[in-house]
């Protein structure tokens, strides 16, 4: 049986995109997860040993360490091969990435460069990297060929990833980058959704208010030039995203099964676009939430919704959830962890 290992799978995407895989593919690959909890925590291993009925293999390491990386390889290389690598893990707060650009050089791309390189000594030729709508400019409908604008340093490293892996496929081997546009929401049986210390982003924000450990959410400007002002986003449930991932990664296994070189990449976003306030209505119908306006955030644009369409004609991936399931599921999620 090979294996794929999966980077960052105790995070917030990694975590709920393991227990799809698990249920689509489980039988056939040993999945095996690496995170060195930086920004998750070791008891997600247990919840999602209690959704897929399986304890997989757990290693606590960092990417930064390139010895350490090689020895899971070299574990499993008689018995189990690494031959796929889903790599979720980096840093992503862009704030922080702003404060501190060497630390979000080091972790992510170096991080990577580390990962590639054992991939490469281990000759693991098929690669699905998380990569972010935060590599382009802020734009309604944007596809695929539109220019890296990345606005902060986090945005940077995953331009350069990108370029990497670029240049990579042009040896041969399958590469994929998923450029994810704003994923929110849990599982629908509230066991996984995204915990972060302290909330930045706008769902995480509204969970603290929904359930009164914040008094209100303070919506960053309405003098945007969108139908209310406040700022568009293209959200996606994490369970499409999840799905988005096993829909790629069996892509990798169809070319890799008949040896086909192959480097894409894809938007995984909805195609439409809700603005702060169509969040705080809809999240409303559940709970009331108290919010006011208040100053713009630095960096921030007015829209960023990606067109799906290359995404639905080449890998036949479209999301299926809307907005009113995002919202349940993300209150459902943050009630269950009162
Ligand atoms: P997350 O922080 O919940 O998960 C990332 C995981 O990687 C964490 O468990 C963390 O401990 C681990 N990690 C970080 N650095 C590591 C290192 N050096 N070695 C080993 N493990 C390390 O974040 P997430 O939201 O699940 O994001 C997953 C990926 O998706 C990231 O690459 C992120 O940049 C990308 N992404 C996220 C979003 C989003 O809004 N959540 C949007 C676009 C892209
Ligand atoms: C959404 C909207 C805010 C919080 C970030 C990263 C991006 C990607 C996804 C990883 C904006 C508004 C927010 C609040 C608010 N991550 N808002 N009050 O900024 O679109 O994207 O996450 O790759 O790289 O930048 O997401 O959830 O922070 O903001 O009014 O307390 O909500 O102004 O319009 P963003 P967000």
């Amino acid at each position: 049986m090979q294996s794929i290992l999966v980077t960052g799978g105790l995070g917030y995407i990694g975590s709920i995109t393991i227990t799809e895989l698990y249920k689509a593919i489980g039988k056939y690959y040993k999945i095996i997860i690496l995170d060195n909890l930086s920004n998750s925590n070791i008891q997600v291993l247990d919840t999602i040993t209690s959704i897929i009925g399986e304890k997989l293999d757990l290693y606590i390491v960092d990417i930064q360490n390139q010895t350490e990386l090689k020895e899971v390889f070299k574990k499993y290389k008689e018995t189990n091969p690494i031959n796929y690598i889903i790599h979720f893990a980096a840093l992503k707060a862009v704030g922080e990435s702003v404060e501190n650009p060497i630390k979000y050089y080091q972790n992510n791309v170096v991080g990577t460069l580390n990962l590639l390189n054992c991939a490469e000594e281990y000759k693991c030729q098929n690669f699905l990297f998380s990569s972010s709508a935060t590599v382009y400019a802020p734009g309604e409908f944007v596809d695929e060929e539109a220019p890296f604008k990345p606005s902060n340093p986090y945005g940077e490293t995953k331009v350069v990833i990108e370029y990497l892996i670029r240049s990579l496929s042009k040896k041969g081997g399958r590469y994929l980058c998923l450029r994810y546009f704003n994923p929110v929401g849990a599982t629908k049986d509230g066991k996984l959704g995204e915990m972060p210390n302290k909330p930045n982003n706008l769902f995480p924000y509204i969970e603290q208010v929904a359930i009164g450990n914040l008094q209100q959410l303070y919506v960053f400007g309405n003098d945007y030039n969108t139908h209310d002002g406040t700022g568009i986003r293209d959200y996606i449930h994490i369970l499409d995203l999840a799905e988005a991932h096993v829909v790629a990664l069996q892509e990798l296994i169809k070319r890799d099964e008949k040896k086909e070189n192959y480097y894409d990449y894809f938007n995984i976003g909805t195609g439409k676009g809700f603005s702060v306030l169509d969040i705080v209505n809809e999240y409303s119908k559940l709970v009331p939430i108290k919010y006011q306006i208040t100053d713009k955030r630095a960096g921030d644009v007015a829209i960023l919704v990606a067109n799906p369409n290359k995404t639905k004609e080449k890998l036949g991936w479209v999301a299926k959830r809307g907005l009113t399931e995002m919202c349940q599921d993300s209150y459902n999620f943050i009630k269950s962890k009162q």
